[in-house]
């Protein structure tokens, strides 16, 4: 059989938010570019992960918003959920995006070959179709944009067929009574607020002492008080011992760093204790491309030890978020294509899709007050206008600044629609504004994000709606 060779001058495996985006860069720098992808378009962020996951965080709010519906005055008669058509809907905002990256890369003219890929040499890869056959690609530029998958723990019993990944929970039949969550990261917290507001009984286990233990700390502390009033339960300082399969359920032993054990039954239990970077299968041995600390290490370009291939992503570790990934395959691509630009991680916006939401950008209070003399000022959501008119004052928002000159070093947010808010705070932090500007920038009336505005009110000696 004839060699199916494909030459290209930028190859890049993976098609995830970070691959996708990669190869479009490519193309619009005149590359001609061939995408190697053994799934689906669009990654773990499309398929597997924030999509999907938004899909039914909205039905779940739309479902328990049903509750809230007779304080305004509507009377609802009865409330069921349909879970096969709630993960149809859900299926279907999967595909339409699957769908529009497909058009995109057909658009900007990206070659894409379905397949596994893994390295020949530091300039050709072998691509194996589901079918058996092959192609070889070369190319002198190659991006690794491999991702990352659900870690396991070492624990008694966590093979067990009722321990799921956030995969297997999306896509679990019925909804389960009770659902035990190890692990309370992004992950962990988020799908706590989805089955909770679904109606199922909802535990967190968390090893370290706050939820949400990267991001500053006030608002794990929050978040935990808020998911204890609504009935999940949260034990922080906590590991899991072990699980045992007892049937219709599961037995999970915990033990709390005071040494309190605790048994509890939970039908279903998430594992949702971090993710790992996916090395295997490239032959990145057989090229002389070490690992450090299971992720592929790269320069400040976003380059490895070897010339011309670089790695974007959650397969270099950081943080390991869809947007880091997408602008890191821009970056690395145009430093492939002979620019040179650095990557810049000082404002990355951390969004949290719980009910009340959280978002974060810049640092946080510990890490700020390593560096500068810091002022820190909070602004609650219930002296917000438009936040007490739709029943929404909870949180705050809490800004970190330097002293001398009033620079804005972090926004910290939970709240309504704090994910969106955190796109100002972002730019605030990205532009090194200074709490003045913040504060003398008109905000429109009502609106949450005159929260914003407010805190920098508050942070230059002149808060207006001051509680
Ligand atoms: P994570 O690293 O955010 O959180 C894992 C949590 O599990 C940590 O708080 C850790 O202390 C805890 N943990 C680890 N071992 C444990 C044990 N044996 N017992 C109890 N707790 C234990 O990882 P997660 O939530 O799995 O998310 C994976 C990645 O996906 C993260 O990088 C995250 O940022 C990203 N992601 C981001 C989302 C967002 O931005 N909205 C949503 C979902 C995931």
């Amino acid at each position: 059989m004839a060699e199916n060779i494909v030459e290209a001058d930028l190859a890049i495996i993976g098609g995830g938010p970070g691959g996708y985006v990669a190869a479009i860069r490519g193309a619009q720098l005149g590359a001609q570019v061939v995408l190697i992808e053994e799934d689906q378009l669009g990654g773990t962020c499309l398929n597997r992960g924030c999509i999907p996951t938004k899909a039914l965080l909205e039905t779940a709010h739309e479902y328990q918003k049903l509750d809230t519906l007779a304080q305004r005055g509507i009377k609802v008669a009865g409330k069921e959920l349909d879970w096969a058509q709630a993960l149809a809907q859900k299926d279907k905002a999967v595909k339409t995006l699957v769908g529009g990256v497909g058009y995109l890369l057909q658009r900007n003219q990206v070659r894409v070959i379905k397949g596994h890929g893994q390295f020949v040499d530091a300039r050709t890869l072998l691509c194996r179709q589901s079918d058996g056959s092959e192609s070889k690609i070369q190319a002198e530029r190659i991006v690794i944009a491999t991702g990352s998958q659900p870690k396991g723990i070492p624990v008694e019993g966590i093979d067990g067929q009722r321990v799921l990944s956030s995969t297997e929970l999306l896509n679990l039949p019925s909804l389960p009574q009770s659902l035990a969550i190890i692990g309370g990261g992004a992950i962990g917290v988020e799908f706590a607020s989805v089955f909770h507001d679904l109606g199922v009984e909802v535990s967190v286990i968390e090893a370290l002492p706050n939820l949400l233990p990267t991001m500053d700390a006030d608002l794990g502390v929050f978040l935990a008080k808020k998911f204890s009033k609504q009935g999940i339960r949260v034990e922080v300082n906590t590991l899991v011992q072990g699980l045992r399969d007892i049937g219709s359920s599961e037995e999970i032993r915990i033990k709390n760093k005071d040494g309190r054990e605790q048994i509890f039954q939970a039908e279903y239990v998430l594992l949702a204790a971090g993710r790992q970077a996916n090395t295997a299968g490239l032959n990145l041995a057989g090229i002389g491309l070490n690992l450090a600390a299971g992720v592929i290490p790269v320069n400040e370009y976003l380059e490895t030890a070897i010339n011309g291939i670089y790695a974007i992503g959650d397969v270099i570790g950081g943080i390991m978020l869809a947007h880091v990934a997408s602008r890191e395959g821009i970056v690395a691509v145009e430093n492939a294509l002979g620019h040179k630009v650095k990557a810049d991680y000082r404002s990355v916006p951390a969004c949290i899709y719980t009910h009340p939401e959280i978002a974060s950008v810049g640092l946080t209070e510990v890490e700020a007050s390593k560096h500068y003399e810091i002022a820190v000022h909070r602004f609650p959501f219930q002296a917000n206008g438009r936040a007490v008119a739709v029943d929404q004052a909870e949180g705050f928002v809490k800004l970190v600044s330097e002293q001398k000159y009033g620079q804005i070093l972090g926004i910290h947010l939970v709240g309504p629609m704090v994910t969106e808010l955190v796109g100002e705070a972002g730019l605030a932090v990205a532009m090194e504004s200074t709490v003045e500007e913040l504060a003398t920038t008109i905000h429109a009336h009502p609106t949450f994000n005159e929260a914003l505005m407010e805190v920098a009110h508050a942070a230059i000696g002149s808060p207006i709606h001051n509680l």
